[in-house]
């Protein structure tokens, strides 16, 4: 991968796609091993920029930076000049001056880390923005995949939840279509957003079929921050007729594995059975987490476009 930044799952091939999973498999074989002391960042800086909420995304990053031997600045949006006006590209043209490497960044605004890429000279990673991409969680739920199945090509996902809000959805889609893997969703219609058939996704009309024969079924949480009211009743009606359970995990295929981006609304996308169930893989995700974020912070340090 010879790239300055990863904006997204639409822009990469197919082979950098792959190379980003190989890489990660070995880190993940490395972190389970209980190694912590990587070289590849050594004398380089990493500044994380969230101007979003986040557990996972942020302490992964930051722990994938510290392990790769990297300098790391955690910034909030709450705790920055941000607050006192600064523009992002100003806050990003500080960022250059420093002589940083790497920025990070989560928004609210779907295609700030673009802007931000064009502004700055640092590689940029985009940890999330808006309802747009989410393309880490996307490779890190290929990488868990990947290493279950042996392979993504012919395997079928089931993705399930609140679909319209999910940034995570359309990097799964993007890049799972270029991978080989057949995509299937399934939502309220009001958190169905129209065109997602035509970029290669099975819009289902039932749970049962979404997840029939599946091998992956992953539940999406629902965005109660992104909701206006009324995209359906409460939170109680939407487990009882779009929330997967263990029934419905019947018309899975044998071995299925069931899988969440997280943070998981208990008992609403998925039963407290199957979240913390033997099918469950939602904490074997946290770990990939970790390691794809090594990955990305390695390949993009590795190349010559900066
Ligand atoms: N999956 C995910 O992005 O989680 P966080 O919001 O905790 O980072």
């Amino acid at each position: 991968m010879n790239r300055k930044d990863l904006l997204g799952l639409l822009q990469p091939s197919e082979e950098e796609i792959e190379e980003i999973l190989t890489l990660g498999l070995e880190m993940k074989r490395r972190l389970r091993a209980g190694e912590k002391s990587f070289g590849e960042l050594k004398g380089k800086s990493v500044v994380t920029l969230f101007y979003e909420n986040s557990t996972r995304t942020r302490c992964s990053f930051e722990l994938a930076a510290k392990y790769l031997g990297a300098h790391v600045v955690n910034i909030s949006a709450s705790s920055s000049s941000v607050q006192k006006g600064e523009s992002l590209v100003d806050t990003g043209k500080t960022l250059d001056a420093m002589k940083n490497d790497f920025i990070v960044i989560r928004h609210p605004m779907g295609g700030a880390p673009k802007l931000l890429a064009e502004t700055v000279k640092a590689h940029v990673v985009n940890a999330g923005d808006g309802m747009n991409e989410h393309p880490t969680q996307a490779l890190l739920d290929f990488l868990t995949m990947k290493e279950h199945f042996g392979k993504i090509k012919g395997l079928k996902v089931a993705i399930l939840g609140d679909i319209r809000h999910s940034r995570v959805a359309k990097s799964n889609l993007y890049g799972l279509k270029k991978l080989g893997a057949e995509v299937r969703m399934f939502a309220p219609a009001t958190l169905m957003p129209a065109g997602l058939a035509a970029m290669g996704a099975r819009i289902c009309s039932s749970r049962e079929e979404a997840v029939g024969g599946a091998d992956v079924v992953m539940g999406l949480r629902i965005q109660l921050e992104r909701q206006k009211g009324g995209n359906f009743p409460s939170l109680g009606e939407y487990a009882r007729f779009y929330g997967v359970n263990e029934d419905v995990m019947k018309f899975a295929a044998e071995g299925a594995i069931v899988m969440h981006p997280g943070p998981v609304n208990r008992g609403v996308e998925l039963t407290e059975g199957l979240i913390d169930g033997q099918q469950s893989y939602i904490e074997d995700q946290v770990l990939s987490g970790v390691a794809v974020r090594m990955a990305i912070l390695t390949l993009l340090g590795r190349g010559t476009q900066r």
